[in-house]
């Protein structure tokens, strides 16, 4: 390509550095799609003709076709994507196929390509998980289950409650992704190799044909700039984050110690020696997934941090980490819809840890307040004593006698047994994003509205 300025070919070495086409391939699909966007451009200007714009649409339609039918040659000697496609546009055209590089350079290509990559890998995250979580929260509305802190049992709360919470963290990170789809959705083609272009381009139109907004407003920034794909990448961090908080949840409820949910044999594997484990390993590998995707974001922060306007072939190495982070971002976000789609509460079991641990004890200190006018620190101090009591008979806050209750606070009468069960108690929890099953209710029609 840079043949007039050069005498002498690359050393080997030189090549196995700079070589990009071994990853870059992915790009294929933007690269000609920028390519056709930008022809169309140079002929409506008038920078070329309608006989060089239709030769050159023809060749790029023809490599589209060899890319479809796997019979592209995707060749090292031409280091990346964007030559390689301009190398065979050559060999399938001829000499006219070097009009298409008329006001513009690899650098706003790249930085076009991959914007175009990062925006499609934004759009596809997230609906469907969202969508499966809520309808598995709407069958498990009324299922009870402990609800924790510190991991120990809190209060009682509702299955479906416990899964919309993470619809409303996945709702987060699906707002953050647009966010920075927002921001990413200018258009950086026409700054050319960093200064704009003298030819009477229209840039305008090529955002346009492309689906952008607009296009950037400064040409330096326009090459040098990879904030779309760190926003993105921190984006599928926190995202990682959420989901290997489910992934962990869902490893600690297959255990037969805590027994709260069954996986079927499509999401868990066995062991090669102790012939009773099914285990959750792919549950496990989701909750791993976070450790490269974090890396992927710490690699490209540092690839970035410190470079000098404009462009720096550091930058190529901006692909990796990011086709890397959203491989392993999607393959979690299927398997992990896999699972919620596949997982069965066993609500006995769940409902019977409910009521564990004196978990209605505030429920008792809330009926304190309410029907004996007590201050809550009082009742806390009645309720605490009255666990202790149960804790040494050997019984359930709910089987504590009335006599042994009456004996720590005159007032209390039979009526303070209703609000001990974990159904009484999750249920009266109606607050706004309480856990209440009508709660639980109203948010899943609330998202499943959104998701519309
Ligand atoms: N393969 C390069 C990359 O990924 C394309 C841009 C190269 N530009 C250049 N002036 N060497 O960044």
């Amino acid at each position: 390509m840079w043949g007039g300025r050069f005498s002498a070919k690359p050393a080997e070495l030189m090549q196995a550095i700079n070589v990009s086409i071994g990853f870059d391939r992915r790009l294929a699909a933007q690269d000609l799609a920028g390519s056709r966007a930008h022809a169309a451009m140079l002929r409506k200007q008038g920078v070329i003709t309608s006989a060089d714009e239709a030769a050159i649409q023809g060749g790029l339609q023809a490599i589209e076709a060899e890319m479809a039918a796997g019979t592209f040659p995707f060749r090292e000697e031409f280091e990346d994507i964007h030559m390689n496609v301009e190398a065979r546009l050559r060999e399938l055209i001829g000499p006219v196929a070097g009009r298409l590089h008329t006001a513009r350079s690899r650098n706003d290509q790249v930085a076009l390509d991959f914007r175009l990559w990062v925006r499609d890998a934004c759009d596809r995250t997230l609906l469907q998980l969202k969508a499966l979580l809520v309808a598995k929260a709407n069958a498990h509305a009324d299922t009870l289950m402990p609800g924790f802190t510190h991991l120990q049992p809190a209060q009682p709360v509702t299955f479906g409650h416990h899964l919309m919470a993470y619809v409303e963290m996945f709702g987060r990170d699906a707002g953050r992704f647009a966010d920075a789809r927002r921001r990413m959705n200018e258009c950086p083609l026409g700054a050319a190799a960093l200064a704009g272009s003298p030819f009477p381009i229209d840039r305008e139109a090529t955002a346009k044909a492309l689906g952008f907004d607009r296009p950037t407003a400064n040409s330096l920034d326009s090459v040098s700039d990879r904030d779309f794909a760190l926003e993105s990448l921190s984006a599928a961090t926190l995202t990682g984050v959420h989901l290997s908080r489910l992934a962990e949840e869902i490893v600690i409820w297959t255990t037969p110690q805590f027994g709260f949910i069954r996986l079927s044999d499509a999401f868990t594997t066995g062991s090669s020696i102790m012939p009773q484990k099914k285990n959750p390993d792919a549950a496990e590998l989701v909750r791993a997934k976070v450790g490269r995707l974090l890396g992927s974001f710490t690699q490209l922060t540092v690839v970035m941090k410190g470079l000098p306007l404009a462009y720096s072939k550091d930058m190529q190495e901006d692909k990796v980490p990011t086709f890397e982070a959203f491989d392993a971002l999607e393959l979690s976000l299927a398997a992990m819809a896999g699972m919620i789609d596949d997982l069965e509460p066993v609500a006995a079991k769940m409902a019977q840890a409910a009521g564990a641990g004196f978990s209605t004890a505030t429920d008792l200190a809330d009926w304190l307040v309410r029907n004996l006018d007590m201050p809550f620190r009082d009742a806390h101090h009645v309720t605490g004593a009255a666990v202790k009591r149960a804790e040494t008979l050997g019984c359930d806050l709910s089987e504590l006698p009335l006599s042994e209750l009456q004996a720590l606070s005159q007032g209390i009468s039979a009526d303070v047994y209703e609000v001990l069960t974990p159904r009484a108690s999750a249920g009266s929890r109606k607050s706004y994003g309480g856990t209440s099953p009508d709660q639980v209710r109203a948010q899943v029609a609330r998202w499943k509205e959104i998701l519309k």
